[in-house]
């Protein structure tokens, strides 16, 4: 071959391979060895925050996640950085007004973001209209995201069309993002292809694909094939499992096919044995699922998700009832039109699954359930079951919505100002406003801890101590865990999910 393109890759280490392997808890001091390497190594970006990163600092590890922000762009003043930014949702769980989207895509640029990868759960590019719109005016750079899933109507050209109306909106590139590794190297090649045909070489396209089904680094390569521009990997000591493809061994893959990358061997190695020597002090975190799970291909549900499932299950005194569920849980997406499975809509969607099984179908809904039936989360790409639909609005008490849910927001900035200024610890900043915004239980907690310092809750490995405990038994928890409380009868169920990217 004589193609000699140079094929770009992002680097997952410092935000979505340590949430998908040690549930997000890698405290500040065990990366920041490694940002001089990862810096000079070639990457073409360096993803480094995100909901579940900014959730963990302020909730496990006392670390203001705006000084981390600062600290990474100081220390890696090279290579871009990148975000992964919820659309209309920013990082927290719900839709917010346009002004605070504005001020958090401002505050993240000003402190050092670069490349800002927006997507909606449910693919309703309406949700990210603002948030790509306030990046690009503040400087950076607006990648739209479409989020991968599998259903009789995700086609190519569906994927193709979405990507068609990103690039009209104005994006500086697109990802296509494969949070449950369900990308077979035939589609990926597939989708790839059409949009470069359908949007033109000039419009990047880059890849996210997880690993866990053990396919998926064939697709990264059918992917480059079919004109991809960047591909996401974790370096090899943090890959594989409900992780990523190793960096090294994508790089390695590419020999005598033509295509190339700028990334430094010499430098990836270093990164390697640095994050080899600090994992070993996160083994309570370390995820439970570590090989190759097929078993995904049917039910959607990713590996770090399953068994936080099938916990709450035994908790219910249900846990015989787990295959139940997964049977459940494309029924119950089937009815939501084929929402994609990724934070919120995987909770939503999951909890609604284990809700049936245990009290009988649609017996019980979730408010959440009900506003995703109603249009409250925005649009979905399929057709929702019109008697679910009924049913929701007859729970909810209210009707179904068909424009963008943020038109029906009234401003709240000042609000919020108030309510986190009034907080014993906040420092008036816009920054501390944003965190109470996005996680307001537990933003109170950590401005009045703030000043003790960050926790690291790496143990060492000689002692086995760690220098702080953690506060409750988290082991192979997920940050940020959504909790839905339910009665029935008298009886409360409380069936708690886990977001998962
Ligand atoms: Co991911």
């Amino acid at each position: 071959m004589t193609t000699n393109r140079i094929i770009d890759i992002t680097e997952l280490a410092l935000r979505d391979a340590h949430q998908s392997l040690i549930a997000t808890r890698l405290g500040i001091e065990d990366m920041t060895g490694a940002c001089r390497d990862l810096d000079n190594a070639g990457y073409w970006s360096i993803e480094c925050w995100g909901g579940a990163t900014y959730d963990s600092c302020i909730r496990f590890l006392n670390e203001d996640p705006w000084e981390r922000l600062r600290t990474f762009k100081r220390l890696m003043p090279k290579t871009p950085l990148q975000m992964l930014l919820r659309g209309q949702n920013l990082l927290g769980y719900r839709h917010y007004q346009d002004e605070v989207v504005e001020r958090f895509c401002n505050k993240s640029a000003e402190n050092g973001m670069d490349v800002f990868r927006i997507f909606d759960a449910l693919n309703d590019l309406r949700n990210i209209e603002t948030s790509v719109r306030a990046v690009k005016k503040a400087g950076g750079h607006a990648q739209g995201t479409i989020c991968y899933t599998v259903s009789p109507i995700h086609t190519t050209s569906l994927f193709v069309d979405q990507a068609k109306r990103l690039q009209d909106m104005g994006v500086d590139s697109l990802c296509i993002k494969d949070m449950a590794a369900l990308i077979k190297p035939q589609a990926a090649y597939d989708i790839v292809k059409g949009i470069k045909e359908a949007c033109g070489n000039d419009l990047r396209v880059h890849i996210h694909a997880h690993a866990t089904t053990g396919v998926t680094l064939v697709s990264l390569m059918k992917a480059v094939e079919a004109g991809a521009d960047c591909v996401d990997t974790a370096i090899s000591s943090m890959s594989l499992g409900p992780g990523h493809n190793p960096t090294e061994s994508f790089i390695e893959m590419l020999e005598g096919t033509g295509y190339t990358t700028r990334v430094d061997p010499e430098k990836v190695y270093k990164v390697k044995n640095h994050f080899m020597t600090m994992l070993g002090r996160y083994s309570e975190f370390l995820s439970k699922v570590t090989g190759v799970e097929t078993e995904i291909f049917k039910s959607q549900i990713p590996g770090g998700m399953l068994s936080n499932m099938e916990s709450q299950l035994k908790q219910q005194g249900a846990g015989d009832r787990m295959k139940e569920v997964l049977e459940e849980i494309p029924r119950v997406r089937k009815d939501t039109g084929y929402v994609p499975l990724v934070t919120p809509s995987s909770q939503i969607v999951g909890t609604q699954a284990v809700l049936n099984v245990l009290m009988g179908r649609y017996k019980v809904l979730t408010g959440e359930f009900a506003d995703l039936m109603l249009g409250y989360y925005g649009a979905v790409s399929g057709e929702k079951n019109p008697d679910v639909v009924k049913m929701a609005q007859e729970h909810a008490h209210k009707k179904p919505i068909h424009c963008r849910p943020a038109n029906l927001l009234k401003p709240e900035w000042d609000k919020l100002r108030r309510e986190a200024l009034a907080l014993t610890g906040c420092n008036g900043t816009d920054e501390d406003v944003l965190t109470y915004a996005m996680f307001p239980q537990v933003a109170a907690k950590f401005f009045a801890e703030r000043h003790e310092g960050p926790r690291n809750l790496g143990r060492d490995p000689e002692t086995g101590e760690s220098e702080t405990q953690p506060a409750e038994g988290h082991q192979g928890a997920i940050t940020g865990p959504i909790t839905y409380s339910v009665t029935l009868s008298g009886r409360q169920h409380k069936v708690t999910v886990t977001p998962y990217q």
